[in-house]
């Protein structure tokens, strides 16, 4: 029989901890929320005693997810167990992560504490946290650098006290695939109370063996793996979500292990995530880049066309990556439009396939043929526009050469008013950046730029990805057009949007 195997999302806490990952209230709940119908058994929505913000965004996930487990995280410390409490507390289903460090060189020099000292605050803030929910996660921070018979110790205590989950992370990623199952086994075998508890495992990516570090811990049978989606965070990030699920999926008969999640929401929730955080994955990146499952070489193309299995172990439709079929074109009308959306996935709400269906016109006016991936492309930015939009791109006139600074004339509009002004700038995009800043009255440090094709071909869709600065808020802006300009133009609107409406 094969394990069940829960999967404990942490995109929103430790991912959301790295740099250039920051999210704002919006976008974490629109990403909960997708999580919500990946089926992961556990969303770490934040850390609420980090900033008044993070409490906020916890409370709103805890509040809308009805179907996963809603963690909140907490140091050994009564007042950041107070804030976690008062962030879960209204979710169906919470759960307390409270966490100390267990090896030698964090409890001597970032903690200045004694292994007793440690033991013994472990114990205290298990039962703390257990006197508010029943549900109360321990972590043994660098516990893959401790010392074994102390980590046992310190389990026990976390056990003997309430805990209900024991987690292991390599919170440097450090360890290696054999020591953790040795590591793993040890535990299993020498600690009081074990089979009571969940037993899980954390292992961040710094030699990039957290995926592999997270499948050995699977074989010596922890029962929950903490992973982020598209593995972003902390430095070389987290254990992929994708990678662990279609690892146990595609090699569960070695593992001896499955899980519940719904495979086919892994592409989607990973576009979001790039959309909403503007981090790209590489072209072969495993499960989700946009080479992992294309066949360049003649040999393996003829290999596919004749037997699907003789170089492919899993098929993109498992993990939901639409055929980039012909599907609609400028006499499509909306009825089509929303049943190959329904046929996508997407259910979207009235107001929102009003614009989506605006969008798609305006894009079959341009392109002969609208593909799944092009609408993936429309909707999948579409769900992480800021709700209250100041500003809207009326027209543009830029002139560009090479050999006098190009100049740009921006009409943007603002409630009932039509607002343009003019600016020159090194080439067109930065003569248009400086236009929309002299409507807006703002300088926005553009601290980051990218552009991408979404499909192939010379009408293919681009996708601008602008990440903007005001003080000390980022936020991350995207923009979708068959003219890159244009694209261009529209995610830096996006991001002045966003920024206009955190402030
Ligand atoms: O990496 C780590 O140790 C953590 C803990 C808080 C679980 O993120
Ligand atoms: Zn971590």
């Amino acid at each position: 029989m094969k394990n069940h195997i829960k999967i404990f999302d942490t995109t929103l806490r430790d991912g959301e901890q790295s740099p250039g990952c920051s999210m704002n209230l919006e976008e974490k709940l629109e990403m909960a929320r997708q999580l919500e119908k990946l089926k992961v058994d556990v969303i770490e929505a934040g850390f609420p005693i980090a900033s008044p913000g993070d409490l906020e965004s916890v409370k709103a996930i805890s509040r809308e997810i009805k179907d996963s487990v809603v963690c909140g995280l907490a140091r050994a410390l009564p007042k950041d167990i107070d804030a976690a409490y008062e962030g879960v507390r209204q979710a169906v289903a919470p759960r307390i992560h409270t966490f100390i460090a267990t090896s030698p060189v964090h409890m001597q020099y970032k903690l200045r504490m004694s292994p007793e000292q440690v033991v013994e605050n472990a114990a205290a803030m298990v039962a703390y946290a257990r006197k508010y929910v029943s549900d109360v996660e321990f972590s043994a921070e660098d516990a893959c650098r401790s010392d074994p018979d102390f980590l046992v110790k310190v389990i026990e205590a976390a056990i003997d006290n309430g805990a209900t989950v024991i987690n292991i992370p390599d919170t440097v990623g450090y360890i290696t695939p054999t020591e953790i199952y040795d590591l793993i086994t040890y535990i299993k075998n020498n600690t009081r109370g074990i089979e009571k508890v969940e037993l899980s495992v954390h292992c961040h990516n710094d030699l990039g063996m957290a995926v592999a570090n997270s499948l050995s811990a699977v074989r010596a049978g922890v029962t929950q793996v903490e992973c982020t989606v598209n593995g972003i965070g902390e430095r070389a990030g987290n254990a992929s979500l994708e990678e662990v699920v279609m690892a146990i999926a595609t090699r569960g008969d070695f593992l001896g292990a499955k899980t519940g999640i719904n495979t086919q929401q892994i592409y989607r929730t990973s576009r979001l995530l790039q959309a909403i955080t503007g981090i790209q994955m590489p072209p072969n990146k495993a499960i989700v880049g946009s080479n992992a499952f294309a066949h360049e070489s003649g040999i393996h193309q003829h290999g596919v066309l004749a037997e699907r299995t003789t170089y492919e172990i899993m098929t993109p439709e498992s993990v939901g990556i639409p055929k980039n079929l012909m599907v609609l074109g400028k006499h499509s009308g909306r009825h089509a439009f929303k049943t190959r959306l329904e046929e996508l996935g997407y259910e979207l709400s009235q107001e929102k396939l009003d614009e989506a269906f605006k969008m798609f016109k305006s894009l079959a006016d341009k392109k002969k043929v609208v593909s799944d991936r092009d609408i993936e492309a429309l909707i999948g930015g579409q769900s992480v526009q800021v709700k209250s939009e100041h500003y809207r791109l009326e027209s543009f006139i830029i002139n560009s050469s090479n050999t006098v600074s190009s100049t740009a004339l921006i009409t943007l509009i603002a409630g009932d008013e039509k607002i343009e002004n003019v600016a020159r700038g090194s080439g067109p995009i930065d003569s248009a950046f400086n236009a929309i800043n002299l409507i807006v009255g703002k300088e926005f440090k553009l601290v980051d730029y990218s552009l991408r094709s979404v499909t192939e071909g010379k009408d293919a869709l681009g996708e601008a990805t602008v990440k903007l600065k005001n003080g000390g808020n980022t936020v991350t802006g995207r923009g979708v057009s068959t003219d890159i300009i244009e694209a261009s133009i529209k995610a830096y609107i996006n991001g002045v949007n966003k920024l206009l409406a955190n402030v």
